[in-house]
């Protein structure tokens, strides 16, 4: 059976005062815009506040991805839901009660996404499998672009993708994700990718991600 395939680019490495023009050159060839949202907290990184994303969610032509790696995600995850985000991820392990923020995105309309760091297993969360719409498998520590990919996370990947099963759960790789990691990343199961160098380092943001997308379905067939 063959997956389809999504490509998610993150804005993080793209030119943060231009946002709008660096938007526009990738919207038409992406599947979602993927929004990192960092709190200075959970990760030693700071992004956005909730008002500042807020006004990039509702101008954004295409489907909001929010990737909140941020403490107080149970307070703050339904308001990115509420704002419009197609989907909303929390981290597991910034999360006090994984399943009822999960429900409470679900509740307002919004995709429900689990993600999970490098060190944390799929295992502990499986049992939650009935509540997720995304699992994130982080290939990186999360808090940076640019960073190298973890190839050791691939297995990860791949009991992710035998727990999902037949159900039409989404499986997002998240870090280092390029030409030259992305095939690796489709074969063990994945069919969600975001990139952030990759695509915003590339001359032609939009032809870099129609070449990850092929690769990536070349992979996933
Ligand atoms: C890292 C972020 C990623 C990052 C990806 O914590 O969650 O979304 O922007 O950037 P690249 O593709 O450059 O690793
Ligand atoms: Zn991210």
């Amino acid at each position: 059976m063959s997956r389809e395939i999504r490509i998610t680019p993150s804005i993080l490495n793209a030119d943060l005062a231009n946002l709008d023009k660096e938007i526009a050159r990738i919207s038409a060839a992406s599947d979602l815009l993927h929004l990192d949202i960092m709190d200075n907290i959970f990760v030693p990184n700071f992004t956005f506040d909730f008002s500042a994303a807020s006004e990039i969610i509702r101008s954004c032509p295409i489907d909001v991805d929010a990737h909140l790696m941020v403490a107080d995600v149970d307070k703050i995850a339904p308001a990115y839901a509420e704002v419009g985000c197609a989907s909303v991820t929390i981290h597991a392990e910034a999360s006090q009660n994984v399943v009822s923020t999960l429900r409470a995105i679900r509740r307002i309309g919004a995709r429900a996404g689990l993600g999970l760091k490098p060190g944390t297993t799929i295992e502990s969360y499986a049992d939650l499998i009935d509540d997720v719409d995304m699992f994130l498998i982080m290939t990186v520590e999360p808090g940076f672009g640019g960073q190298k990919f973890m190839h050791e996370m691939m297995e990860k990947v791949r009991r992710t993708r035998a727990i999902i099963g037949d159900r039409p759960i989404w499986l997002q790789v998240d870090g280092g994700v390029s030409m030259s990691t992305i095939s690796e990343a489709a074969e063990a199961g994945a069919d969600v990718f975001v990139a952030g160098s990759a695509v915003f380092n590339a001359d032609d943001p939009s032809a870099m991600i129609d070449s990850l997308r092929k690769l990536a379905i070349s992979m996933a067939d």
